[in-house]
């Protein structure tokens, strides 16, 4: 099956409910579903499991069943891959990439390494296999805090590749991390001035900020954390109106979960674009699934030298997670 273009590009009969087959399919090869929490919300109904970047690793990491159907971006599907080399690992559109992930190559991060000796290399999950592979431990939005926080305090650090997360990790745990210079493009195009707009229209709102944001945004925050930790200060939360900064497929699950109270979408610097949703996530559709399931591919490859490599920061990080009880 030619997958040139990142898919299964086959002819779908119209009369099909997508829905259905896919859930049928998905019995027929024992397959598992993960969905992150970007994806479009038919995915994410449709899916076994859905979480942060943390979750689908620690999942992932534990799951049976011989097919994995990773509904995320591609880094997401290289992680649960290296951490089962064994099983078919799935996703829908391999062309989901990450800006952020695509702003810190390989071969510029190792000669960053090589400019600063004697470094721990901390790198953010959004890398490609190839980043991970010259990192010591990964982190996720979920657990940098502790995981930084786990090495002494004089440290040198090394964190790659997000300017943002970097830096909030710098200011809440007082640690000087040396920051590689990249960012996501969605998280950065929030508008200060139309944030602090919104907050007065809507006083007793709490706003909610991803770390991948701009400092300008996470300062005035109510709650900073990864989409699951966001969601969660949703629904504990009292409050009945938040306004959201990160990508719009988390108001998907904040709205089934919290029927009755409202989410605002942060508003982003341009009035006129879809910038709250990732373009990369959103490749993913139901067709793409159908056909995913159907034919089995487009399947995650590893180098194995380099999955090899990788695996060890990766499984750090879930060990240590798992000591914290994260
Ligand atoms: P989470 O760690 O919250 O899943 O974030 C992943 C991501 O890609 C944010 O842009
Ligand atoms: Fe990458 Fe940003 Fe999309 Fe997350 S929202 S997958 S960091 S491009």
């Amino acid at each position: 099956m030619n997958v040139d273009k990142g898919y299964v590009d086959a002819p779908i009969d119209s009369t099909l409910n997508l829905k259905e087959e896919i859930i049928k399919l998905k019995k027929e090869k024992n397959a598992v579903i993960l969905a992150h929490y970007y994806q479009k919300g038919e995915i994410q109904d449709l899916a076994d499991y859905i979480g942060d970047s943390l979750a689908l690793a620690q999942i992932a990491a534990r799951i049976e069943a011989p097919v994995i159907v990773l509904c995320g971006v591609h880094f997401m599907g290289e992680t649960a891959k290296i951490l089962c080399p064994d099983k078919k690992v799935l996703v829908p559109d391999t062309k989901a990439g990450c800006s952020l992930a695509d702003s810190c190559p390989a071969n510029e991060f190792e000669k960053f390494i090589v400019e600063h000796p004697g470094h721990t290399v901390i790198s953010y999950v959004n890398t490609s296999a190839g980043v991970k592979a010259l990192t010591d431990v990964l982190v996720t939005s979920s657990n940098a805090r502790q995981i930084v926080e786990s090495f002494p305090e004089d440290e040198k650090i090394i964190f790659g590749p997000d300017r943002n997360l970097g830096n909030y990790i710098n200011s809440i745990t007082g640690r000087n991390m040396t920051l590689w210079n990249g960012a996501c493009h969605v998280h950065e195009q929030f508008s200060l001035a139309k944030t602090v707009e919104l907050k007065k229209q809507y006083p007793n709102a709490k706003l909610l900020v991803h770390p991948e944001c701009k400092n300008s945004i996470v300062v005035l925050a109510d709650k900073v954390g990864s989409t699951a930790a966001l969601l969660s200060y949703a629904i504990e939360s009292d409050a009945q109106e938040f306004i959201v900064a990160t990508e719009s497929g988390i108001l998907h699950e904040m709205k089934k979960k919290c029927s009755n109270k409202t989410f605002i979408p942060a508003p982003p610097e341009d009035g006129t674009c879809a910038c709250n949703d990732c373009n990369f996530m959103k490749l993913n559709t139901l067709e793409k699934l159908y056909n995913c399931l159907k034919y089995e591919q487009p399947v995650i490859e590893v180098d194995s030298e380099v999955a090899e490599k990788a695996r060890i920061p990766i499984q750090r990080m879930l060990d240590i997670s798992e000591k914290l009880g994260l």
